[in-house]
């Protein structure tokens, strides 16, 4: 799958542009505050429905402008497929494929898949659990909707048990029977959910120590440990166990929504102790694997939007990288650099079709 065309009106900071990609690599080059990224967002957008930075579709409308709409046209297996994404002011955004209305995001999510890396995805290493879990829940989730069921259910019976948590202390009756109607929902659901990732945990673990392995020439050993109370044989009793904490407390302590995954490098927690470089490298590693498991699932390979990865890395990796690249073990990427004779350098030395933009302020130019 490659995107052929793409056209933005009033996205960000982008008035008007219409581009024709390599279906190779596409290198973005410009200064800061250009508008790189926000090119990448337009793709992240068109694939995920929604922007992979802003939390609300209104800030992506050009300042002064009523209006964003972005249109793409994605080539899989030969077959064109137009999609659109627009969002008229004060109005309900307006998805399309081949210009019949999409209603649904999931009817979408998935059909022509990306997969980013970006600075702030650091935060998957530095932030708390809720990151990680959030994470590795997206996967699981569109690789299995039994994990979105049982989770959506799941999620359900803590938000109840929660408030009735919460009852109790204003009411000062406890009611111990409502509360295990609850637990029978959390104990067998929670199981199944923590069961699936330690599996996928496990095969996730191989494929980012394969990249991370060729990335760096093994200098470094990494490893990923899922953490859950719901791992042990007696995690009932355990759960069972934190009852008083959890009417003092008025929340439930023990489940699998306070799990979390370790990220770790010759054996002592990356967050802490990885260099910049090292934590960008796991990342890089990271969302490779997830590439790896988009493209066992639907057969397709994702698009790769690499957005500044090449710093903080030494040129020894970026040469790693785009060996990778080279070696066609992906499809269509596009990379950012505010460097440009850094990106010139290394795709010189590749004989896939690429093409260089040049932006300036919303503004693209082309160099072959
Ligand atoms: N809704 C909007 N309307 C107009 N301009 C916007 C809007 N949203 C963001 N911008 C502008 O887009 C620019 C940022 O673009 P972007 O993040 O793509 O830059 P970049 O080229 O990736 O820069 P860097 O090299 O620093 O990462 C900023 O100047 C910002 O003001
Ligand atoms: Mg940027």
């Amino acid at each position: 799958m490659y995107l052929k065309n793409l056209y933005l009106a009033n996205f960000k900071n982008y008035e008007d542009a219409n581009i024709d990609f390599s279906k190779d690599i596409n290198a973005l080059v410009g200064d800061n505050g250009s508008g790189k990224t926000n090119l990448l967002d337009a793709i992240y957008f068109l694939s995920m429905t929604k922007s992979a930075f802003n939390h609300s579709d209104v800030q992506c409308i050009r300042h002064g402008a009523d209006f964003y709409s972005i249109i793409g046209r994605f080539v899989i297996d030969g077959k064109t497929h137009t999609v659109g994404n627009a969002l008229p002011q004060g109005k309900r955004k307006k998805i399309t494929i081949d210009e019949n209305p999409v209603e649904k995001a999931m009817e979408i999510i998935g059909r022509y898949p990306v997969v980013m890396v970006a600075p702030n995805h650091q935060n998957l290493i530095t932030e708390g659990g809720e990151t990680r879990r959030k994470f590795f829940d997206s996967i699981l989730s569109q690789l299995d909707r039994n994990y979105l069921a049982d989770l959506l259910r799941y999620n359900h019976a803590l938000k109840q048990r929660n408030s009735l948590l919460r009852q109790f202390a204003e009411s000062g009756r406890t009611d111990r029977d409502m509360l295990e109607s609850y637990d029978r929902i959390l104990l067998p659901t929670g199981k199944r959910l923590c069961n699936e990732r330690m599996q996928f945990s496990k095969s996730f673990l191989k494929k980012i120590i394969r990249h991370y392995r060729y990335l760096t020439d093994g200098k470094e050993s990494i490893d990923l440990e899922y953490q859950s109370s719901f791992l042990a044989d007696d995690f009932e009793s355990v759960f069972h166990q934190s009852m008083e904490k959890d009417l003092i407390l008025q929340r439930t302590n023990a489940g699998i929504h306070r799990d979390d995954y370790i990220f770790s490098m010759d054996g002592f927690p990356l967050k802490k102790f990885g260099s910049q470089g090292q934590q960008k490298s796991f990342i890089i590693a990271l969302k490779l694997a997830h590439f790896d498991v988009i493209h066992e699932k639907k057969g397709i390979k994702p698009i790769l939007l690499l957005d500044d990865v090449f710093d903080k890395l030494d040129d020894h990796r970026i040469g790693k990288l785009t060996n990778m690249i080279e070696d066609h073990e992906f499809g269509q990427v596009f990379i950012t650099d505010a460097r440009p004779e850094r990106t010139t350098h290394f795709l010189e030395k590749l004989t896939l079709e690429k093409k260089v933009f040049y932006i300036n302020n919303g503004t693209l130019s082309m160099k072959n």
